[in-house]
């Protein structure tokens, strides 16, 4: 029991110091768009001390002093806002380069950091394709072959229907891309559907199988009938005709 109770503390210590010392928030940004940064703690900035937003740990972005002078660094002039009143910052329009720790800090005596972000910027996923490469038909099943595929990805999948309903060989089918983007192939209702994202953004394109399937059974032997019965009134009303034109030979 008390080494249970000990294990527990241990446990719970342990958690809340990994907690507390992996405060780095992962952001993923899309390029072109903004990235928004705020500071969630207390920022109290007495004489002698400076608030910044430093870039990988080297270089400022802005820095706020405390007379309320703020200042911006020359290669963040123009596409920066900073907040005094919150010490948030926006970073427009940013780029691959914009990747990277942004640390908000108070400078004094000792550093103390306040907010740390690792920024993740990714170009939104590409146009993909989604065809279907082969489909064998008939009355009561149709089996279909997609492929779904990225300049750098394809992935292929088998679909079987019967009159009832349709499968997925393997179930869903998903693959990461070399560019980290994920592909994934898999059925919804009546429909393909494969969707290629990755964090910041995803696509999809889809196909229904009944256009490629004529599976209705029942609109099939509705079908079957109509012919056997179309058939069998042309043989009669042929049969009919041919005894009325023999008769009238005959005679
Ligand atoms: C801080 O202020 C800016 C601009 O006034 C605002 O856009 C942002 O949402 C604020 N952030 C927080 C956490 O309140
Ligand atoms: C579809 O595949 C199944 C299983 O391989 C097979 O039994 C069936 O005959 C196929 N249907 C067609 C129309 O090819
Ligand atoms: C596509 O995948 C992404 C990531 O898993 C998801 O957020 C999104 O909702 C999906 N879209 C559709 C239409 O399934």
């Amino acid at each position: 029991m008390a080494l249970a109770v000990l294990l527990l503390a241990v446990c719970v210590l342990y958690s809340w110091e990994t907690q507390g010392s992996s405060d780095v928030t992962t952001v993923f940004v899309q390029k072109g768009k903004n990235l928004h940064l705020d500071v969630n703690k207390p920022v109290v900035l007495v004489e002698d001390t400076e608030f910044s937003w430093t870039y990988n740990n080297n270089s400022n972005v802005v820095r706020l002093f405390n007379d309320t002078r703020t200042r911006i660094s020359d290669s963040y002039k123009g596409r920066v806002e900073f907040s005094v009143k919150n010490y948030s910052l926006i970073l427009k329009n940013v780029q691959h380069s914009d990747s990277g720790y942004y640390t908000a800090l108070i400078a004094g005596v000792k550093h103390q950091p306040v907010a740390e972000y690792k920024i993740i910027i990714q170009d939104p996923v590409s146009q993909f394709q989604l065809s279907v490469n082969s489909v064998s038909n008939s009355t009561e099943s149709c089996n279909l072959t997609v492929t779904c595929s990225t300049e750098d990805s394809l992935i292929s999948s088998t679909f079987r229907c019967d009159t009832q309903t349709c499968n997925q060989e393997g179930g869903e089918q998903s693959e990461v891309t070399t560019s980290g983007s994920s592909l994934r192939v898999y059925l919804l209702n009546d429909f393909i559907i494969c969707n290629h994202s990755n964090q910041v953004s995803w696509t999809r394109d889809m196909k229904e199988i009944q256009h490629f399937c004529s599976l209705t059974a029942g609109f099939s032997l509705y079908l079957v009938r109509t012919v056997v019965l179309s058939v069998g009134l042309i043989i009669m009303v042929s049969a009919v005709i041919s005894v009325h034109l023999m008769k009238r030979l005959n005679k």
